[in-house]
């Protein structure tokens, strides 16, 4: 049985990570997970722990040194997943593998992306600029920040009475019900 090797950048809460892992969890695909964290503050940590999947912190300086890229070259993964990463991702290790990167967002790219642009920040400037739409894009990475081709896309209206914290919530709703469903259909065509 082919074995995944599935590495997972995240930054911040982790919701996206386990929840993609659970998922998997009931799958007969073998894949072996690993969690990479710019902060070792970051609730996707304890996620890790109480998963008992391998992680590690590194600093900002880290990702962007030769010794990191070559780091992840020698893990040999099948897919890289950014679920909620805050940094930008390097030109080095994008180049090595392209098409093998993932991002999710929380809205509708091309429009609310692009640096700054993340989590409570993007519903909040949504709901200012009373939009009746938005929703999640999963793209692939490529060098220009949330520009990269779209793999998946799902809407949800606004109604104008909704708060940026109703609609982080129906946001989050669409992650957890798409994002591994999106993956699996990476891995398996
Ligand atoms: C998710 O909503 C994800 O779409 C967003 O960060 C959140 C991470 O939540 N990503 C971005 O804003 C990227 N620009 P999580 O840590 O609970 O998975």
């Amino acid at each position: 049985m082919e074995l995944y090797q599935i590495i997972i950048f995240a930054s911040g809460s982790g919701s996206n990570a386990e929840n993609i892992i659970n998922y998997f969890s009931k799958k007969t695909m073998k894949i072996n997970w690993l969690i990479l964290t710019n902060n070792s503050n970051a609730g996707v940590i304890e996620r890790a722990k109480r998963l008992k999947i391998n992680y590690k912190a590194f600093s900002k300086k880290d990702l962007y040194k030769n010794s990191f890229l070559k780091y992840i070259v020698s893990l040999n993964p099948t897919l890289i997943i950014l679920a909620g990463f805050l940094l930008k991702f390097p030109d080095t290790i994008i180049n090595n593998f392209s098409k093998s990167i993932i991002n999710i967002h929380p809205a509708l790219l091309p429009k609310y992306g692009g640096k700054g642009m993340y989590g409570m920040h993007v519903h909040r400037t949504i709901i200012e600029n009373k939009e009746s739409v938005s929703g999640i894009t999963i793209h692939y990475v490529t060098s220009n920040y949330d520009e990269g081709p779209i793999i998946f896309q799902k809407e949800v209206s606004i109604d104008s009475s909704e708060s940026a914290n109703d609609l982080a919530k129906k946001i989050h709703d669409l992650e957890m019900k798409y994002f591994p469903v999106v993956v699996e259909k990476i891995l398996i065509p």
